[in-house]
């Protein structure tokens, strides 16, 4: 393969850990994308004939079907991708193949290959993140006023709308997407024409490539473009807070679907049963979604730690890129397609959410704010006595509202029949007004908003 410079071929455990072709086959697409670019711009720059360039793209459209169709065979003794595509067009048409890798390298190559790869990831994400917004949107206009416990300490806190809690997800995945969008937006420089490290002395179109191959502008620097993999680590940062947002709704959703909680019913199509327990009906995709984390973010740490000391430019540590890149990946698009289904699914139990909601003194603050706003009272002195009446409600066994008003007024005198009114959940939510508030008034226009900007 390397032509003069080797007596003899390669161990057989040299060949082994050298070869990438196991896994950047995947880039195979991608790889034919910028050789064809390559040949086209060749032509173009008068640095190759027309007719070489003409059979060069056509052979590689051939080895793509014969790639994604069928019959192709990769060869581990040809190391990657790129030297099993350009040995197939050697194969295939002959002399002009080995004209087409004039003017560049593996290491522009393969660098212009992975973006490409990681670029339609972002897009990818950023399309399973809005079906997922869709998703949760829909549960939230369903349930804009349906009542549950807020918690804090997974302690009840105080009572909030089912609508507002979905919408809290609506922000996260949002921003999620917005992390996708920037990663593209910064990473969408093209590397192809850096050659090995240097640039080239053929007079090449950078410009002409990096748009046909729909990238912003060419790479400024050679070697920066060679050896930089900040994109596929911004592309993993992303996808780690993504996952990590992902284990937080699947872990409500496992804690909602308990028989204490019944908070939510989980469909058949999003549950498994048990193999020895007849009644059991568990929410597996869930618990998948929430480990899904592990296996990303230590994709996360793992690139981190190959490329963190490398000296410029390129190094082979840089092969051990791909591999987490595409298993975080592939997992993470599974992860968001199965919590899209389970939200879509999902069916909210409304009586056992406001059952809930009313335990635990869920109101203690609306009474707290009603001695403050009815009676004048300072905020702390208001705090200690609701402290005091939720402790008589303990020691009675009752909650707030089945207080009598005598209780009340036995801790405090000046307490009104009318307090009665700011302890019931529909009217604590109602009064949470503020921006950003659970009021269904709130959440319908922010589930409006949304709307719109999601369009
Ligand atoms: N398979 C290699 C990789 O994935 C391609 C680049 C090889 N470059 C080199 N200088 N040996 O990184």
């Amino acid at each position: 393969m390397w032509g003069g410079r080797f007596a003899a071929g390669p161990d057989a455990i040299m060949e082994a850990i050298n070869a990438s072709i196991g896994f950047d086959r995947r880039m195979a697409a991608q790889d034919i994308e910028g050789s064809r670019a390559h040949a086209a711009m060749l032509a173009a720059q008068g640095i190759i004939e027309p007719k070489d360039a003409q059979a060069i793209r056509e052979g590689l459209l051939t080895i793509l079907s014969e790639i994604e169709g069928g019959p192709f065979e990769f060869s581990t003794a040809l190391e990657d991708i790129h030297m099993n595509v350009e040995a197939r067009l050697k194969d295939l048409i002959g002399a002009p193949a080995g004209r087409l890798h004039t003017g560049r390298s593996r290491n522009d190559q393969v660098a212009t290959d992975f973006k490409l790869w990681v670029r339609d990831q972002l897009d990818a994400a950023d399309q399973g993140l809005l079906a997922l917004l869709r998703a949760l949107l829909a549960q939230a206009e369903a349930g804009a006023e349906w009542v549950m416990p807020g918690f804090t300490h997974l302690q009840v806190a105080q009572p909030v709308t089912w609508g507002h809690h979905m919408m809290a997800y609506v922000e996260m995945f949002a921003r999620d997407r917005s992390r996708m969008q920037d990663a593209r937006r910064r990473m969408n420089e093209c590397p192809l024409g850096a050659a090995a490290l240097a640039g080239t002395s053929f007079p090449i179109d950078r410009e002409a490539t990096a748009q046909a191959l729909g990238f912003d502008r060419p790479a400024a620097n050679s070697l920066d473009a060679v050896s930089d993999r900040d994109f596929a680590l911004e592309y993993l940062a992303a996808a780690s807070i993504c996952a990590m947002h992902l284990s937080r709704l699947a872990e409500e959703l496992v804690i909602w679907s308990s028989a204490q909680f019944r908070f939510v019913t989980l469909s058949d199509r999003f549950s498994t049963g048990s193999s020895i327990m007849p009644q059991k009906k568990n929410p597996d995709a869930a618990e998948l979604i929430r480990a899904k984390i592990g296996r990303i973010f230590g994709a996360n740490v793992a690139l981190m730690t190959v490329m963190k000391g490398l000296p410029l430019a390129y190094s082979k540590d840089m092969q051990e890129d791909k591999e987490q890149v595409f298993d975080a990946a592939d997992n993470l698009m599974l992860a968001l397609a199965a919590m899209e289904g389970m939200v879509r699914d999902m069916a909210a139990n409304r009586d056992s959410l406001e059952a809930a909601a009313a335990t635990g003194f869920s109101t203690a603050t609306d009474l707290a704010d009603w001695l403050v706003r009815v009676l004048g009272m300072p905020f702390r002195e208001a705090h200690h006595v609701t402290g005091s009446l939720v402790a008589m409600a303990e020691g009675k066994g009752c909650d707030l509202p089945d207080l009598t008003l005598e209780d009340m007024q036995s801790v405090h005198s000046a307490i009104r029949d009318e307090v009665f009114e700011v302890l019931g959940v529909h009217n604590s939510v109602a009064s949470r007004i503020s921006y950003g508030g659970t009021a269904p008034v709130r959440v319908r226009e922010q589930v409006a908003r949304w709307k719109e900007i999601l369009g």
